[in-house]
Protein backbone atom coordinates (compact mmCIF):
# COMPACT_ATOMS: atom_id res chain seq x y z
CA UNK A 1 0.00 0.00 0.00
CA UNK A 2 1.26 3.25 -0.93
CA UNK A 3 1.40 5.49 2.34
CA UNK A 4 1.62 8.95 0.16
CA UNK A 5 2.96 10.88 3.07
CA UNK A 6 0.13 10.38 5.67
CA UNK A 7 0.46 11.50 9.34
CA UNK A 8 -0.78 9.66 11.39
CA UNK A 9 -1.51 10.47 15.23
CA UNK A 10 -1.40 8.24 18.26
CA UNK A 11 -2.79 8.80 21.22
CA UNK A 12 -1.34 6.57 24.17
CA UNK A 13 1.69 6.16 22.31
CA UNK A 14 3.66 5.23 25.59
CA UNK A 15 1.52 2.29 26.10
CA UNK A 16 2.16 -1.25 25.38
CA UNK A 17 -0.28 -1.19 22.34
CA UNK A 18 0.39 2.55 21.17
CA UNK A 19 4.10 1.78 20.55
CA UNK A 20 3.55 -1.45 18.75
CA UNK A 21 1.17 0.38 16.27
CA UNK A 22 4.21 2.87 16.41
CA UNK A 23 7.60 0.40 15.43
CA UNK A 24 4.64 -0.53 12.14
CA UNK A 25 3.91 3.49 11.54
CA UNK A 26 7.85 3.38 10.87
CA UNK A 27 8.18 0.43 8.94
CA UNK A 28 6.50 2.27 6.12
CA UNK A 29 7.67 4.26 3.96
CA UNK A 30 6.58 7.97 3.86
CA UNK A 31 4.35 7.39 6.74
CA UNK A 32 4.71 10.26 9.40
CA UNK A 33 3.63 10.26 13.16
CA UNK A 34 2.63 12.40 15.99
CA UNK A 35 2.83 10.56 19.00
CA UNK A 36 0.96 12.67 21.67
CA UNK A 37 2.22 11.33 25.39
CA UNK A 38 1.18 12.94 29.05
CA UNK A 39 5.25 13.46 30.14
CA UNK A 40 7.59 14.27 27.49
CA UNK A 41 10.10 12.85 29.79
CA UNK A 42 9.02 9.80 30.58
CA UNK A 43 11.40 7.22 29.51
CA UNK A 44 8.81 5.25 26.39
CA UNK A 45 8.32 9.37 25.34
CA UNK A 46 12.44 9.71 25.08
CA UNK A 47 12.80 6.34 23.38
CA UNK A 48 9.95 7.82 20.92
CA UNK A 49 12.04 10.86 20.19
CA UNK A 50 15.47 8.67 19.82
CA UNK A 51 13.65 6.77 17.16
CA UNK A 52 12.61 9.71 15.36
CA UNK A 53 8.71 9.84 16.46
CA UNK A 54 7.73 13.33 16.63
CA UNK A 55 6.39 13.91 20.59
CA UNK A 56 3.39 16.51 21.57
CA UNK A 57 2.53 16.90 25.04
CA UNK A 58 -1.04 16.13 25.39
CA UNK A 59 -3.60 15.15 28.19
CA UNK A 60 -6.13 14.49 26.60
CA UNK A 61 -8.49 14.45 29.39
CA UNK A 62 -7.32 17.86 30.52
CA UNK A 63 -6.29 19.41 26.62
CA UNK A 64 -8.85 22.26 25.83
CA UNK A 65 -10.01 21.58 22.29
CA UNK A 66 -7.69 24.02 20.57
CA UNK A 67 -4.77 21.68 22.25
CA UNK A 68 -6.44 19.10 21.06
CA UNK A 69 -7.34 20.49 17.04
CA UNK A 70 -3.86 21.21 17.16
CA UNK A 71 -2.23 18.00 18.17
CA UNK A 72 -4.35 16.20 15.26
CA UNK A 73 -3.69 19.08 12.94
CA UNK A 74 -2.77 17.68 9.43
CA UNK A 75 -3.72 14.09 10.41
CA UNK A 76 -4.78 11.63 7.74
CA UNK A 77 -5.68 9.10 10.63
CA UNK A 78 -6.37 9.60 14.47
CA UNK A 79 -5.47 6.36 16.71
CA UNK A 80 -6.14 5.40 20.12
CA UNK A 81 -4.70 3.58 22.21
CA UNK A 82 -5.19 4.90 25.53
CA UNK A 83 -6.60 3.19 28.35
CA UNK A 84 -8.65 4.68 31.47
CA UNK A 85 -11.96 5.29 32.91
CA UNK A 86 -15.22 6.80 31.53
CA UNK A 87 -13.43 10.42 31.65
CA UNK A 88 -10.59 9.11 29.34
CA UNK A 89 -12.54 6.45 26.95
CA UNK A 90 -16.32 8.35 26.42
CA UNK A 91 -15.43 12.08 27.05
CA UNK A 92 -11.76 12.35 26.39
CA UNK A 93 -11.88 10.08 23.07
CA UNK A 94 -15.13 11.85 22.28
CA UNK A 95 -13.57 15.37 22.31
CA UNK A 96 -10.33 13.63 20.30
CA UNK A 97 -12.54 12.30 17.44
CA UNK A 98 -14.03 15.21 17.33
CA UNK A 99 -10.86 17.38 17.02
CA UNK A 100 -10.17 15.08 14.27
CA UNK A 101 -13.15 15.61 12.36
CA UNK A 102 -12.71 19.29 12.71
CA UNK A 103 -8.87 18.68 11.65
CA UNK A 104 -10.36 16.92 8.17
CA UNK A 105 -8.65 13.84 9.26
CA UNK A 106 -10.24 10.87 7.62
CA UNK A 107 -10.75 8.49 9.57
CA UNK A 108 -10.36 7.78 13.67
CA UNK A 109 -9.97 4.64 15.42
CA UNK A 110 -11.37 4.51 19.68
CA UNK A 111 -9.08 2.37 21.65
CA UNK A 112 -11.65 -0.62 21.61
CA UNK A 113 -9.52 -3.50 20.81
CA UNK A 114 -11.92 -5.83 22.28
CA UNK A 115 -13.91 -8.98 21.45
CA UNK A 116 -17.16 -8.15 20.01
CA UNK A 117 -18.07 -5.38 22.53
CA UNK A 118 -21.43 -4.81 20.40
CA UNK A 119 -22.56 -8.24 21.10
CA UNK A 120 -22.69 -7.55 25.24
CA UNK A 121 -25.60 -6.60 26.49
CA UNK A 122 -25.08 -3.62 29.45
CA UNK A 123 -23.83 -3.98 32.46
CA UNK A 124 -21.76 -7.43 31.54
CA UNK A 125 -18.55 -5.48 31.25
CA UNK A 126 -18.05 -1.94 32.49
CA UNK A 127 -15.31 -1.59 30.08
CA UNK A 128 -17.01 -2.74 27.03
CA UNK A 129 -20.03 -0.35 28.61
CA UNK A 130 -18.00 2.78 28.24
CA UNK A 131 -16.62 1.95 24.72
CA UNK A 132 -20.25 1.20 23.40
CA UNK A 133 -21.30 4.42 24.83
CA UNK A 134 -18.78 6.30 23.10
CA UNK A 135 -19.11 4.20 19.87
CA UNK A 136 -22.88 5.87 20.00
CA UNK A 137 -21.71 9.34 20.68
CA UNK A 138 -19.11 8.93 17.71
CA UNK A 139 -21.64 7.96 15.49
CA UNK A 140 -23.41 11.10 15.00
CA UNK A 141 -20.00 12.23 13.53
CA UNK A 142 -19.80 9.93 11.26
CA UNK A 143 -20.59 11.21 7.20
CA UNK A 144 -18.86 10.70 4.19
CA UNK A 145 -15.61 12.53 4.75
CA UNK A 146 -15.04 11.32 8.12
CA UNK A 147 -15.30 7.17 9.84
CA UNK A 148 -15.27 5.95 13.01
CA UNK A 149 -13.55 2.46 13.20
CA UNK A 150 -13.92 -0.06 15.98
CA UNK A 151 -10.78 -2.67 15.86
CA UNK A 152 -11.98 -5.50 17.34
CA UNK A 153 -9.69 -8.54 17.73
CA UNK A 154 -10.41 -10.71 20.39
CA UNK A 155 -8.26 -11.12 23.45
CA UNK A 156 -4.46 -11.37 23.01
CA UNK A 157 -2.86 -14.41 22.80
CA UNK A 158 -0.75 -13.22 25.73
CA UNK A 159 0.41 -14.94 29.20
CA UNK A 160 0.23 -11.47 31.03
CA UNK A 161 -3.13 -10.96 29.22
CA UNK A 162 -4.45 -14.33 30.27
CA UNK A 163 -2.77 -13.93 34.17
CA UNK A 164 -4.68 -11.14 34.40
CA UNK A 165 -7.91 -12.42 32.67
CA UNK A 166 -7.41 -15.27 35.33
CA UNK A 167 -7.94 -17.84 33.13
CA UNK A 168 -3.75 -19.56 32.67
CA UNK A 169 -0.86 -19.61 35.28
CA UNK A 170 1.81 -20.55 33.51
CA UNK A 171 4.15 -21.53 36.21
CA UNK A 172 1.23 -23.70 37.76
CA UNK A 173 0.49 -24.98 34.68
CA UNK A 174 -3.30 -24.48 35.43
CA UNK A 175 -6.30 -23.48 32.82
CA UNK A 176 -9.18 -21.99 34.52
CA UNK A 177 -12.58 -21.90 32.96
CA UNK A 178 -16.04 -21.58 33.76
CA UNK A 179 -19.05 -22.89 32.25
CA UNK A 180 -18.96 -26.43 29.90
CA UNK A 181 -15.06 -24.53 28.36
CA UNK A 182 -16.74 -25.18 25.18
CA UNK A 183 -17.85 -21.32 24.06
CA UNK A 184 -15.81 -20.04 20.90
CA UNK A 185 -13.18 -17.31 21.78
CA UNK A 186 -11.32 -15.10 19.37
CA UNK A 187 -7.58 -14.28 19.51
CA UNK A 188 -5.26 -11.70 18.44
CA UNK A 189 -1.48 -11.32 19.26
CA UNK A 190 -0.49 -8.04 20.07
CA UNK A 191 1.59 -7.59 17.10
CA UNK A 192 -0.86 -8.38 14.50
CA UNK A 193 -3.58 -6.20 16.28
CA UNK A 194 -1.25 -3.39 15.64
CA UNK A 195 -0.67 -4.38 12.18
CA UNK A 196 -4.24 -4.37 11.43
CA UNK A 197 -4.65 -1.17 13.41
CA UNK A 198 -1.92 0.14 10.75
CA UNK A 199 -3.68 -1.47 7.98
CA UNK A 200 -6.60 -0.07 9.07
CA UNK A 201 -5.77 3.51 9.66
CA UNK A 202 -4.18 4.52 6.03
CA UNK A 203 -6.25 2.53 4.43
CA UNK A 204 -7.68 4.85 1.32
CA UNK A 205 -10.55 2.51 0.83
CA UNK A 206 -13.35 3.05 3.41
CA UNK A 207 -13.56 0.89 6.41
CA UNK A 208 -16.29 -1.29 7.95
CA UNK A 209 -17.15 0.76 11.36
CA UNK A 210 -17.27 -2.25 12.99
CA UNK A 211 -13.64 -4.12 11.93
CA UNK A 212 -13.38 -7.52 13.00
CA UNK A 213 -10.17 -9.47 12.90
CA UNK A 214 -8.92 -12.41 14.47
CA UNK A 215 -5.50 -15.16 14.49
CA UNK A 216 -7.75 -18.09 15.40
CA UNK A 217 -10.44 -18.88 17.10
CA UNK A 218 -10.35 -21.66 19.78
CA UNK A 219 -12.46 -22.93 22.86
CA UNK A 220 -11.23 -22.64 26.17
CA UNK A 221 -10.45 -26.56 26.32
CA UNK A 222 -8.86 -26.49 22.81
CA UNK A 223 -6.25 -23.53 23.93
CA UNK A 224 -5.72 -26.09 27.07
CA UNK A 225 -4.69 -29.14 24.21
CA UNK A 226 -3.07 -26.56 22.09
CA UNK A 227 -0.48 -25.69 24.70
CA UNK A 228 -0.21 -28.95 25.62
CA UNK A 229 0.64 -30.19 22.13
CA UNK A 230 3.04 -26.91 21.53
CA UNK A 231 4.69 -27.58 24.70
CA UNK A 232 4.57 -31.62 25.33
CA UNK A 233 3.96 -30.67 29.45
CA UNK A 234 0.51 -31.59 30.67
CA UNK A 235 -2.11 -29.00 32.28
CA UNK A 236 -4.46 -29.14 34.97
CA UNK A 237 -7.64 -27.93 34.05
CA UNK A 238 -9.93 -26.55 36.55
CA UNK A 239 -13.49 -25.69 36.08
CA UNK A 240 -14.37 -22.79 38.77
CA UNK A 241 -18.08 -23.38 37.93
CA UNK A 242 -21.45 -22.44 35.98
CA UNK A 243 -21.91 -19.49 34.03
CA UNK A 244 -24.43 -18.60 36.60
CA UNK A 245 -22.07 -19.37 39.30
CA UNK A 246 -19.74 -16.57 37.37
CA UNK A 247 -22.52 -13.98 37.10
CA UNK A 248 -22.89 -14.46 40.96
CA UNK A 249 -18.96 -14.10 41.68
CA UNK A 250 -19.20 -11.06 39.66
CA UNK A 251 -22.26 -9.66 41.65
CA UNK A 252 -20.55 -11.12 45.09
CA UNK A 253 -17.13 -9.37 44.00
CA UNK A 254 -18.84 -5.89 43.46
CA UNK A 255 -20.54 -5.80 46.36
CA UNK A 256 -17.65 -6.92 48.91
CA UNK A 257 -14.76 -5.05 46.93
CA UNK A 258 -15.71 -2.04 44.51
CA UNK A 259 -12.42 -0.30 44.51
CA UNK A 260 -10.60 -3.39 43.71
CA UNK A 261 -10.69 -3.94 40.02
CA UNK A 262 -8.72 -6.90 39.70
CA UNK A 263 -11.67 -8.87 41.80
CA UNK A 264 -14.25 -8.28 39.54
CA UNK A 265 -13.13 -6.68 35.92
CA UNK A 266 -11.42 -10.07 34.87
CA UNK A 267 -14.63 -11.76 35.92
CA UNK A 268 -16.74 -9.48 33.76
CA UNK A 269 -14.17 -10.50 30.61
CA UNK A 270 -14.48 -14.04 31.79
CA UNK A 271 -18.77 -13.60 31.78
CA UNK A 272 -18.51 -11.58 27.98
CA UNK A 273 -16.52 -14.33 26.69
CA UNK A 274 -18.44 -17.57 28.37
CA UNK A 275 -22.13 -16.15 27.55
CA UNK A 276 -20.75 -16.48 24.09
CA UNK A 277 -22.10 -13.41 23.18
CA UNK A 278 -19.10 -11.39 22.37
CA UNK A 279 -17.98 -13.96 19.37
CA UNK A 280 -16.79 -12.14 16.37
CA UNK A 281 -19.79 -12.28 13.92
CA UNK A 282 -17.61 -11.15 10.81
CA UNK A 283 -13.67 -11.34 10.25
CA UNK A 284 -11.96 -9.02 7.67
CA UNK A 285 -9.20 -10.37 7.93
CA UNK A 286 -8.92 -10.85 3.87
CA UNK A 287 -9.27 -6.82 3.42
CA UNK A 288 -5.34 -7.28 4.40
CA UNK A 289 -4.49 -10.37 3.05
CA UNK A 290 -0.55 -9.19 3.63
CA UNK A 291 -1.23 -9.20 6.61
CA UNK A 292 -1.01 -13.35 8.31
CA UNK A 293 -2.15 -13.53 11.61
CA UNK A 294 -0.51 -15.61 13.59
CA UNK A 295 -2.43 -18.68 15.51
CA UNK A 296 -2.65 -19.21 19.18
CA UNK A 297 -0.30 -22.23 18.16
CA UNK A 298 2.04 -20.13 16.82
CA UNK A 299 1.79 -17.64 19.65
CA UNK A 300 2.82 -20.68 22.37
CA UNK A 301 5.42 -21.67 20.14
CA UNK A 302 7.34 -18.71 20.36
CA UNK A 303 6.97 -17.79 23.79
CA UNK A 304 3.99 -15.81 24.13
CA UNK A 305 2.19 -18.12 26.46
N1 LIG B 1 -8.22 -7.61 23.96
C1 LIG B 1 -7.28 -7.75 24.87
O1 LIG B 1 -6.92 -8.87 25.25
C2 LIG B 1 -6.61 -6.54 25.42
C3 LIG B 1 -5.61 -6.70 26.37
C4 LIG B 1 -4.95 -5.55 26.82
C5 LIG B 1 -5.34 -4.30 26.36
N2 LIG B 1 -6.34 -4.20 25.46
C6 LIG B 1 -6.77 -2.87 24.96
O2 LIG B 1 -5.72 -2.23 24.27
C7 LIG B 1 -5.78 -0.81 24.49
C8 LIG B 1 -4.42 -0.32 24.95
O3 LIG B 1 -4.07 -1.01 26.13
P1 LIG B 1 -2.56 -1.02 26.68
O4 LIG B 1 -2.47 -2.19 27.59
O5 LIG B 1 -1.60 -0.84 25.57
O6 LIG B 1 -2.59 0.30 27.58
P2 LIG B 1 -1.42 0.88 28.51
O7 LIG B 1 -0.13 0.18 28.26
O8 LIG B 1 -1.97 0.96 29.89
O9 LIG B 1 -1.28 2.35 27.93
C9 LIG B 1 -2.30 3.28 28.07
C10 LIG B 1 -1.86 4.57 27.41
O10 LIG B 1 -2.89 5.53 27.58
C11 LIG B 1 -2.26 6.76 27.96
N3 LIG B 1 -3.22 7.61 28.65
C12 LIG B 1 -4.03 7.29 29.68
N4 LIG B 1 -4.74 8.37 30.05
C13 LIG B 1 -4.37 9.37 29.21
C14 LIG B 1 -4.73 10.74 29.07
N5 LIG B 1 -5.62 11.29 29.89
N6 LIG B 1 -4.14 11.47 28.10
C15 LIG B 1 -3.23 10.91 27.27
N7 LIG B 1 -2.84 9.65 27.34
C16 LIG B 1 -3.41 8.89 28.31
C17 LIG B 1 -1.11 6.31 28.84
O11 LIG B 1 -0.20 7.36 29.00
P3 LIG B 1 0.90 7.36 30.19
O12 LIG B 1 2.07 6.57 29.65
O13 LIG B 1 1.21 8.79 30.38
O14 LIG B 1 0.26 6.71 31.39
C18 LIG B 1 -0.57 5.17 27.99
O15 LIG B 1 0.20 5.68 26.92
C19 LIG B 1 -6.93 -0.58 25.47
O16 LIG B 1 -8.10 -0.26 24.78
C20 LIG B 1 -7.11 -1.95 26.12
O17 LIG B 1 -8.41 -2.17 26.59
C21 LIG B 1 -6.97 -5.29 24.96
Amino acid sequence: MEANNKLVVVAGATGKLGRLVIEDLLARPGVRVRALVRDLGKPEAVALRERGVETLALDVATATDAEREAAVRGAFAVVSAVQGGPDVIIDAQLALLRAAKAAGARRFLPSDYSYDLFGLPEGVNVNSDWRRALAMRAEAEVNDRFEVVHLMQGIFADRFVLGFLGMFDGERRVVRYWGDGTTPIDWTTWEDTARYIVAAALDDRRVPARLYVAGDRLDVLAFARTWEAAKGQPLTLERLGSVDDLRAEVQHQLTTQPGNMYAWLPLMYARGMVEGQAVHPAKHNERWPEIVPETVAQAIARGAI
